[in-house]
């Protein structure tokens, strides 16, 4: 079965959230249980020189009135034989940074154009017979729609939704570029205004499947209180037309066990397992704080995209608590500059227990993980999240929101805590409790060590992606 999964971010070579990191990690998992799968990005400069792809041919795409070339390189991801091929296009692909909605929408238009000719190129060169395409996310949710369009008989497809609220919004005219004909977008959806187009929306109608992240994402987006407005229509729609058998399935993350583990991470002051974390652990932690400049005091952290979803305003609202309750906290993450400048805002106001380090800092992640007791994680929704599962690994136990895949990762007492999310008064509590938890050493004792013994690998989501593709083919 050869499956080629297509995105705008893999791991390690670009990056920018946890997409990224499933697009790195997913296929080598699939590959182990035979799923020949390949992944196809576009290739920005900034990624060029990491990816070191060879160059192994071109092709041409007709986009608005220009043809335009695509190279074509190939390249594996790390420490495996699964091939990444990088789209490469001058003008239109190479930089992710394209400022202004349509601009994005048309990037990613042409690149999704550029994916379904490249599984053409690849079949006339005998290079690769694609059986199967899995798109994520809205930058790769035309492909569907093309598919369908202009190719006979269509590939399957499956969409997977890492996040609802990134939707590709913007105007129809990206239709034109593409050369689509009046009567093949006839069946579009025309509820938004007919001058729009929701990408999201449109692959959500036309994948073969549609899948989520997390088994309770993809119950709670159905209900109409928790899910994204704009998108709300079209998953009811999906659901009108193919029924329930043809549900959104949720299907939980794995991490990269490779990448995330403490027992070999070489960025660590001093490795440890489950056996030996409380040394390990203990002497991480010393390093990181004296580097810090922090006293020896219990730690929380914030790890993650400085973003809205993820409810770093509730913290900066409890940081006074956790100041008065003499305990460490420490930021590290960049995103939305209004909410870095609150979170710098608050380190400085408590300079004897709060740092933040507002930068994407892939070292500083692994030693925080490690070095920290608990870390917070108070998402307004989280489709999976990966930082709980990281952090378990790392034996730091999570205060989560209890939202999305965090309620599928995390047993509430057991290997973590849970509070009822974007209520500030459970979480204050929480906290309180989790210090009185820790200072139980027994009990305390007995989560870390259940956290780090649960198993996040990719093995058995790749399964199931496996099931689900035979079903699709
Ligand atoms: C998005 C979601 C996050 C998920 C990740 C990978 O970043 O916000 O919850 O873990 O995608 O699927």
């Amino acid at each position: 079965m050869n499956v080629l999964i297509t995105g705008y971010e893999v791991s390690p070579f670009f990056k920018r959230g946890g997409l990224g990191d499933v697009m790195g990690s997913l296929p080598k998992a699939l590959k182990k249980i035979n799923v020949d799968c390949r992944v196809v990005v576009p290739c920005y400069v900034e990624m060029q020189e990491k990816a070191n792809g060879k160059r192994i041919g071109e092709f041409h795409v007709h986009f608005g009135d220009k043809e335009e070339e695509i190279g074509v390189y190939k390249s594996h991801l790390p420490d495996s034989d699964c091939v990444v091929y990088f789209l490469s296009n001058r003008p239109i692909l190479s930089h992710i940074n394209l400022r202004g909605r349509n601009k994005k929408i048309d990037q990613f238009a042409f690149f999704s154009l550029a994916v379904v000719r490249f599984i053409a190129w690849l079949n006339s060169n005998k290079q690769w017979e694609v059986d199967l395409v899995h798109c994520n996310d809205w930058h790769t949710a035309l492909i569907p729609l093309i598919m369908k369009n202009k190719i006979k008989p269509p590939i399957p497809t499956l969409l997977t939704i890492h996040n609802l609220s990134y939707q590709g919004f913007g105007s129809r005219k990206v239709l034109d570029l593409l050369h689509f004909k009046n009567e093949e977008t006839k069946e579009l959806k025309r509820e938004i205004s007919a001058k729009e187009i929701d990408i999201l929306g449109e692959g959500i109608l036309h994948a073969t499947k549609v899948s989520t992240v997390s088994p309770n994402y993809a119950l709670e987006i159905m209900k109409e209180e928790h899910c994204h407005k704009e998108i709300y229509t079209y998953l009811r729609k999906r659901e009108a037309v193919f029924g329930e058998k043809d549900k959104i399935i949720g299907i939980l993350n794995g991490i990269d066990y490779d990448a995330w583990n403490p027992a070999k991470d070489e960025l660590l002051f001093h490795k440890f397992d489950v056996n030996n974390w409380e040394v390990g652990k203990k002497a991480v932690k010393g390093n990181l704080l004296k580097f810090f400049s922090l006293k020896p005091k219990p730690t929380f952290c914030f790890i993650g995209r400085m973003a809205v979803q993820k409810g770093i305003e509730m913290l900066i609202k409890v940081t006074k608590t956790i100041v008065q309750l003499d305990a460490n906290l420490i930021f590290l993450g960049s995103g939305d500059p209004n909410i870095e400048k609150s979170v710098k805002r608050i380190a400085q106001k408590y300079p004897d227990n709060v740092r933040a380090e507002v930068a994407y800092n892939e070292e500083l992640s692994h030693k925080l993980y490690a070095a920290s007791d608990f870390i917070l994680i108070p998402s307004h929704f989280e489709p999976c999240g990966l930082i709980q599962m990281v952090a378990m690994r790392y034996g730091t136990i999570p205060i989560a929101a209890k939202t999305g895949g965090l309620k599928d990762s995390i047993v509430n007492e057991k290997d973590g805590f849970l509070f009822e999310k974007d209520k500030l008064t459970r979480l204050r509590r929480t906290i309180k409790h989790t210090l009185s938890v820790k200072k139980d050493n027994d009990r305390y004792k007995k989560m870390v060590q259940r956290a780090m013994r649960k198993d996040f690998s990719w093995d058995k989501s790749a399964v199931l992606y496996k099931k689900l593709y035979e079903e699709m083919i």
